[in-house]
């Protein structure tokens, strides 16, 4: 069956063959999602490439649909076009919100843009605690009257004005919407300790190629300093923009190498963003090659030479470990020799999957609420599993390539939120999996 955006078709596969071939890397969804609210900000029409076909690139949308944007969208080429000439509406429909937590960003693109924005608290996908808390405080620094109550955020101002804002935590979203508020705020914003990922970096560059004026200095890594002098809303202008390739997505199908054993190359692969998980990689003992040049990655293991793990891994903020592929990390160290421990130090309930490794046969204990230890198995089981969540779902998909039997993967609408193809992709490479019904 061909892939469906809207299905909720389990996935099927029989484990034990190899992966051999090349891959193309979908445009990246965390860095689509803010340059698409930020589409709200330019009265002008913007036109996205490499849009990635997922289904929450659907709900934002809707969204940017509902503040007033038409858009035109060709599929087949990722092409999305969007004018913004006429935003009028501040008020977001709940059932878009409450589907996707990254609906918030819009927050920051409307006070911007319309000076006032109506939003229910954001969903997303259940691995923890996820308050805005920091959203809010950039906003409010920027001037913004904030009004809460249990379901409902309003946000208004007369007129942002550029401040000083040291997050106390390096948030992702925070920093973008605050940036988003401040393009067109009165005067200078200076973000202290703001969130160093490359999807904060794209968010930057498409901006200033907008018209917008922000300083992101070279040793930003180092730093985490953003400068952004606020410009008149009429210096900004339609531009093209191409979406940066994923790189979780990339990262999903480094550790399928690793479940699965073979031979894979990554195109269009942001090779550079992804250094700690080579190395990493490279220490569990596959063959790691970067072609930054070329934007490709081979990811290769030697049959005869058993995959192991490493003691101990921590998530963190970019550029260590990003917890996004902590899952993904999981389900290769249950087939791999020897014992990992593993700590998930970003988000609180990131272990919803391995309950449904260890029905699969995983040796998997929980050591305290951050930490589980994982010892590795010659073989899992296939089994039928539920995906509870975006990456934990793709990573019983990776597991499966790693059971004796078949594997059924149910509940595969929270994957379809960010893998444009995931089965698609595995087919190419050699998989035998397929949609059922
Ligand atoms: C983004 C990514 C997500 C990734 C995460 C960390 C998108 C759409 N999602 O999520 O895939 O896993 O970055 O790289 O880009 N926090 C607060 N208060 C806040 C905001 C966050 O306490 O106001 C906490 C969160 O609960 C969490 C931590 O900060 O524990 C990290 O969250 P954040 O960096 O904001 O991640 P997101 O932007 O939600």
């Amino acid at each position: 069956m061909a892939y469906d955006g809207q299905s909720n078709a389990a996935i099927c596969m029989e484990g034990g063959k190899c992966l051999d071939g090349t891959v193309l890397i979908q445009g990246s969804k965390n860095a689509a999602l803010p340059v698409l609210a930020a589409s709200v900000l330019i009265p002008d029409t913007c036109v996205f490439k490499n849009v990635p076909y997922i289904t929450d690139i659907d709900c934002m949308k809707n969204l940017l649909k509902s503040t007033g944007a038409v858009l035109e969208e060709r599929k087949e080429t990722h092409m999305l076009r969007i004018h913004s000439e006429n935003i009028r509406e501040y008020r977001l429909p709940a059932r878009y919100v409450s589907a996707m937590r990254s609906s918030v960003v819009l927050m920051g693109a409307l006070l911007g843009r319309l000076g006032e924005a109506l939003v229910d608290y954001p969903g997303g996908c259940v691995i923890g605690e996820r308050p805005i808390d920091l959203h809010l405080f950039g906003l409010e620094k920027l001037g913004a009257q904030i009004w809460t109550d249990k379901n409902r955020i309003h946000a208004y101002a007369d007129e942002l004005k550029g401040a000083l804002i040291k997050f106390p935590f390096p948030s992702v979203g925070a920093t973008q919407n605050t940036i988003l508020a401040a393009v067109t705020a009165r005067g200078t914003t200076v973000i202290q300790n703001a969130a160093r990922e490359p999807e904060v970096t794209a968010l930057c560059d498409f901006l200033n190629k907008a018209g917008a004026d922000i300083e992101i200095e070279h040793d930003f890594i180092a730093t985490g300093r953003i400068v952004i002098h606020g410009v008149d809303i009429s210096r900004l202008h339609g531009v093209e923009y191409t979406v940066i390739p994923d790189r979780i997505v990339a990262g999903t199908y480094m550790f399928a190498v690793l479940c699965a054993g073979g031979n894979i190359t990554l195109e269009n692969a942001p090779a550079a963003q992804l250094r700690s998980v080579c190395a990493l990689i490279r220490k569990m003992g596959a063959d790691v090659v970067l072609d930054d040049e070329n934007d490709r990655i081979l990811v290769s293991t030697d049959t005869k030479r058993k995959i192991r793990n490493v003691p101990f891994v921590e998530t963190g903020v970019y550029p260590e470990f990003p917890t996004d592929l902590q899952s993904p990390l999981l389900a290769s160290a249950c087939v791999s020799k020897g014992t990992l421990i593993l700590k998930e130090r970003i988000f609180s309930s990131r272990f919803k999957v391995v309950e449904e490794l260890v029905r699969m046969g995983a040796d998997i204990t929980a050591l305290d609420h951050e930490r589980v230890q994982v010892r590795g198995v010659a073989k899992l089981a296939g089994r039928t599993v539920i995906a509870q969540e975006l990456r934990g779902g793709a990573a019983l998909v990776i597991a499966g390539l790693a059971a004796d039997g078949i594997t059924t993967v149910t509940d595969t609408r929270y994957i379809k939120r960010g893998y444009q193809d995931i089965v698609g992709d595995l087919e190419r490479l050699g998989a035998r999996i397929s949609y059922v019904d």
